[in-house]
């Protein structure tokens, strides 16, 4: 009898042994359990790791095997480094996941994207920006190169739009061509397409991530580190409760280029609810005092950082002008460089007065760019452009 029942015991015992859903925090949701364990994604997950059982071993081979459709498609990279650029061109939804047993927490990301580039080519000939980028997500190689002047490179107005729906997860993207400000050298490039990341890494030292034009971006619990002008761009971004690592100080921690449209733009980059540190105590009393919250790239520049924690690694000024042959960009009532109840041993109210470049928003004008919905637009300068963004994510705990 006693035999017996062990007996009929031992399938469940040994059924227990391997990770299913069974030993997985009940408290995972669906992504995380894929994230998690490769045996709990739905069907149709492509799965991109350097192993033999992958389906593929880079992540552009995915990218590149899906039809150029409006269906979705969901990529899970197993941990390890990807050595390689990605260029995302395709309309349809797209979702990558990073593999991880940490979900909430970026700084244990296990999946890295890297390239190691500047904005020079083999021969040291300048190239645009675009072109040392880990990941670009744009319609078209014209749509994603960055240009110069005040408008930047004219992008054909016949220029379709690129991803509709874009996200990422546990995934960083680490451009490594220097230890210091050396030229642009982007982790990502983002132009005309709405995305979303989250639990994110981004790490270079300048111009970390650039938003180009009709790029709408929301970044939410992830960690971006820089040095010089590390968020910049013509289109529209939103950071939410993330953490902003300086490597270094050089121009400033934003540079916005605005845009004249027809209709009323909110063009720009929002952080709300996020960190500013040294990005670690080594060199923090180096650059005490010397990093500036942003410079205008043209005068149509707008940035503000909301209930934002900053270290004393912020100036007394908080932004700074940039003055080009003589010509200060910087000019009152066209130039939005702002704060909202910032607080932290970066906040000096008399330095920001005296600075004169930086404007200390009350409740009453923050409320008109309180919420994404207020700042994202379509193309048509429709606003309330964020059904792409991952409100499950941002609502939970
Ligand atoms: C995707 O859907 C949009 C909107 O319905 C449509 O305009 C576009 O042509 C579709 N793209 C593709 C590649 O089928
Ligand atoms: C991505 O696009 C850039 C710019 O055209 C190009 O240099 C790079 O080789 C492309 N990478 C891939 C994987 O297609
Ligand atoms: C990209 O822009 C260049 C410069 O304006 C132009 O010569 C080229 O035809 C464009 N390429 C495409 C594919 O539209
Ligand atoms: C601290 O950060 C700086 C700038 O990124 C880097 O050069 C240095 O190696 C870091 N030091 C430590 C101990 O991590
Ligand atoms: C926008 O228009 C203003 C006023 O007409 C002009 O001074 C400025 O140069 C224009 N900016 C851009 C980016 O075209
Ligand atoms: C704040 O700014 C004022 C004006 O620039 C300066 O005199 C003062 O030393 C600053 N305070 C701190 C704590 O840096």
């Amino acid at each position: 009898m006693l035999g017996l029942s062990l007996l009929l015991l031992l399938p469940l015992l040994f059924q227990s042994t391997p990770i299913t859903a069974a030993t997985l925090p009940s408290t995972l949701n669906t992504r995380e359990k894929c994230q998690t364990s490769r045996s709990h994604c739905s069907p149709g997950t492509l799965i991109v790791g350097k192993s033999k059982d992958a389906d593929f071993n880079t992540l552009q081979d995915a990218i590149t095997s899906l039809p150029n459709d409006n269906t979705t498609a969901t990529i899970l990279l197993l941990p390890g480094i990807y050595e390689e650029q990605v260029n995302i061109t395709r309309q349809g939804p797209i979702t990558l996941l990073g593999s991880t047993s940490s979900p909430k927490d970026p700084s244990r990301n296990k999946v890295t994207l890297k390239w190691a580039a500047a904005n020079k080519d083999s021969t040291g000939q300048s190239v645009d920006n675009v072109y040392s980028s880990v990941l670009v997500v744009a319609p078209t190689l014209n749509a994603s190169i960055t240009g110069s002047g005040p408008t930047g490179f004219a992008v054909p107005e016949d220029t379709p739009f690129g991803n509709r729906d874009f996200r990422a997860y546990n995934i960083d993207f680490r451009n490594t061509w220097s230890e210091y400000s050396d030229g642009p050298a982007h982790a990502i490039s983002f132009s005309r397409a709405n995305g979303g990341f989250y639990y994110c890494g981004f790490y270079s030292y300048q111009d970390t991530v650039y938003i180009g034009k009709l790029g709408n971006a929301y970044f939410y619990k992830s960690i971006i580190a820089g040095q010089t002008d590390f968020l910049y761009g013509f289109g529209t971004a939103w950071i939410q409760s993330s953490e902003l690592q300086l490597r270094g100080c050089g121009g400033g921690i934003t540079a916005w280029k605005g845009t004249n449209t027809t209709f009323e733009n909110k063009y720009g980059i929002y952080i709300a609810d996020s960190t500013l540190k040294a990005a670690n105590s080594s060199i923090a009393p180096e650059i005490k005092g010397a990093c500036a919250l942003g410079r205008p790239w043209n005068s149509q520049h707008r940035s503000i950082f909301a209930r934002c924690y900053e270290d004393g690694t912020i100036g007394s000024s908080g932004y700074i002008d940039w003055v080009v042959d003589g010509v200060a960009r910087y000019q009152e009532g066209v130039t939005l460089q702002a704060e909202y109840k910032s607080y932290g041993p970066g906040f000096n109210k008399t330095g920001r007065t005296e600075g004169g470049v930086t404007t200390l928003l009350g409740t009453k004008e923050w409320k008109s760019f309180s919420e994404p919905k207020k700042v994202f637009q379509d193309q048509e300068g429709v606003f309330g452009n964020v059904q792409w963004i991952d409100w499950d994510v941002v609502h939970s705990k």
